[in-house]
């Protein structure tokens, strides 16, 4: 397994794994990560991508990705909120790793690298997560992550509402 920051030769891996997520999300009621309903378009996949390694390209996000064996089995990306100058000091952190490849270390590995690549981009590394994703928490809390707070009925899914449980670590 290799992680390494990730590149344009990566798009179509990276692209598989974020559709991987829409068939995730369509059998697990307790899937970790929120998405849209509808599964992008290859053109969609592309902007986001370009988008991705433009601000990757001007130092505004850091993107880790794991390879074995020539798939992508993981992305961890670090981005501002929105591209207000204020608040570009705090980068949002999500994270997936490809099921079947989960449990083995891959995610931890994935976080350390990128948090490694934010020092001197970021003063602090935020995100939200579904308390009921509790192996994701673990996770996070592992690596210094320190919840903050919460917010309500963040997101809904299959009727319900869940809060989000928000994390933050400071980047020295
Ligand atoms: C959450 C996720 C990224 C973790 O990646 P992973 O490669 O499975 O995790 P790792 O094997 O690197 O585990 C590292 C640590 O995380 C914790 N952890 C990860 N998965 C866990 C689980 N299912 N149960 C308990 N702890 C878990 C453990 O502390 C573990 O360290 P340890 O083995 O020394 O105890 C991965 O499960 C995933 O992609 N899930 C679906 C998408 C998702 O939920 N993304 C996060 C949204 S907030």
């Amino acid at each position: 397994m290799e992680v390494r920051p990730v590149d344009w030769g990566d798009f179509e891996g990276v692209a598989a794994l974020r559709l991987h997520r829409y068939d995730q999300i369509a059998i697990d009621p307790n899937f970790g990560m929120v998405s849209s309903p509808v599964r992008p378009t290859p053109g969609e996949l592309a902007s986001w991508f370009g988008e991705l390694q433009r601000a990757i390209l001007e130092g505004h996000a850091v993107c880790s990705v794991a390879r074995e064996d020539g798939t992508v089995v993981g992305l961890c990306s670090i981005r501002p909120d929105g591209h207000h100058v204020e608040t570009r000091h705090v980068g949002v952190l999500g994270v997936e790793v490809r099921d079947g490849y989960r449990g083995r270390g891959i995610g931890e590995a994935l976080l350390r690298h990128a948090l490694d690549a934010c020092r001197g981009r970021f003063e602090e590394v935020r995100l939200s997560v579904i308390p009921i994703n509790a192996g994701a928490h673990r996770l996070y809390a592992k690596l210094g992550f320190e919840p903050y707070g919460t917010a309500p009925r963040a997101f809904q899914r299959g009727g319900k509402y869940h809060d989000f449980l928000l994390m933050r670590k400071r980047i020295d």
